[in-house]
């Protein structure tokens, strides 16, 4: 069935898919998604299946109001209930104990589950019609870069989902940010969509994980991840770098002289959210320019900066 556009009629007929059991990708605020019905352990095992993912790597669960995605918590502490009502809908996954409904293998055995409520219409109204949880990772080959647009999805998985439904290219560009709790402290599992400076505004001072002793961590934040095909290098802005038909540049606010394969500038004006939301596509684009090294500028690591530099971290870690 291949990609179609996200109407009215298509979404429906992707709800009817996720409810048969069958695995449709879709697009959320922050990038698309790989969907099945997260109540059904057979069409979640598809999901890891087309991926390519590691059983070991828990999904995210997707819901279309907050009330119903906390009936897949057993228990909210004070601080998560006032995150919920602040940002969802929005780029913000919870880690909680999880409900006896969740199956294992969306929780990859874990006793918590990843829940958050997207804030894209498309994406609301298929939760919505299909009446059910969705189990989603983002719509890519394993380790691989995430995809912010349709094509991005199709060119990685192909014929693998039953269906992608094309809504347009994403409009943050970068995953959720995923957060936990060490009693009533937050715990910062991947930085994302979401600025930690707001979450902190609303729920205090947040620890980074693995630096809070047995603070837990997420299984999939493995240090290599987001990588494009070539090796991905991070410089400083105005950095002597070798020019050359084999290389690539990723500038944060001003082109650089010289000849490169390709170069892309993710936010002439320097603003991060600018950048973040350019930041896959502009990766996908030099990936596909052949060139065997990307060079990345640093950018600012405040604000989506923080999401921004851990992306480009784990595309250029060996
Ligand atoms: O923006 C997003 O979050 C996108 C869109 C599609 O919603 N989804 C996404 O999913 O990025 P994925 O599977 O690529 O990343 C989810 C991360 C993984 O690193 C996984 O290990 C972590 O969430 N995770 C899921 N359940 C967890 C749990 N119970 N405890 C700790 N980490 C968990
Ligand atoms: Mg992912």
């Amino acid at each position: 069935m291949g990609t179609v556009k996200a109407t009215a009629g298509n979404i429906k007929k992707a709800a009817s898919l996720i409810r048969a059991g069958g695995v449709v990708a879709f697009p959320t605020e922050t990038v698309y998604g790989l969907g099945a019905d997260g109540l059904n352990p057979e069409a979640c095992a598809r999901v890891f299946e087309i991926k390519g993912r590691p059983r070991f790597d828990p999904l995210i669960l997707h819901e279309c109001s907050a009330a119903r995605a906390r009936k897949l918590f057993s228990r909210v502490p004070g601080a998560a209930l006032k995150l919920m009502n602040e940002f969802w809908p929005g780029p913000l996954t919870l880690v909680l104990p999880k409900a006896a409904s969740v199956p294992d293998i969306v929780t990859a055995g874990l006793k918590t589950v990843a829940v958050r409520v997207p804030a894209n219409r498309h994406a609301l109204a298929l939760i919505k019609a299909a009446g059910r949880p969705i189990a989603a990772p983002s719509a890519n080959r394993f380790g691989r870069l995430s995809p912010t647009s349709a094509a991005h999805v199709g060119k990685q998985l192909g014929g693998g989902p039953d269906l992608i439904l094309d809504g347009g290219k994403t409009r943050i560009g970068v995953e959720s940010t995923i957060i936990t709790f060490s009693g009533s402290r937050p715990v910062l599992l991947r930085p994302g969509g979401l600025p930690l400076e707001e979450i902190e505004k609303i729920a205090g001072p947040a620890l980074k994980a693995g630096k809070a002793g047995k603070a837990p961590l997420a299984p999939g934040c493995l240090k290599k991840h987001y990588a494009p095909r070539a090796r991905l290098e991070i410089i400083t802005p105005g950095q002597a770098v070798k020019r050359g038909a084999d290389r690539a540049y990723l500038a944060f606010s001003k082109r650089p002289a010289g000849k490169f394969a390709a170069v892309k500038v993710l936010s002439r004006t320097g603003d991060l959210r600018e950048a973040a939301a350019a930041l896959f596509g502009a990766l996908h684009a030099l990936e596909n320019s052949g060139a065997r090294v990307i060079y990345a500028e640093r950018v600012p690591g405040h604000g989506l900066g923080r999401a921004i530099m851990d992306r480009l971290k784990r595309a250029s870690a060996k």
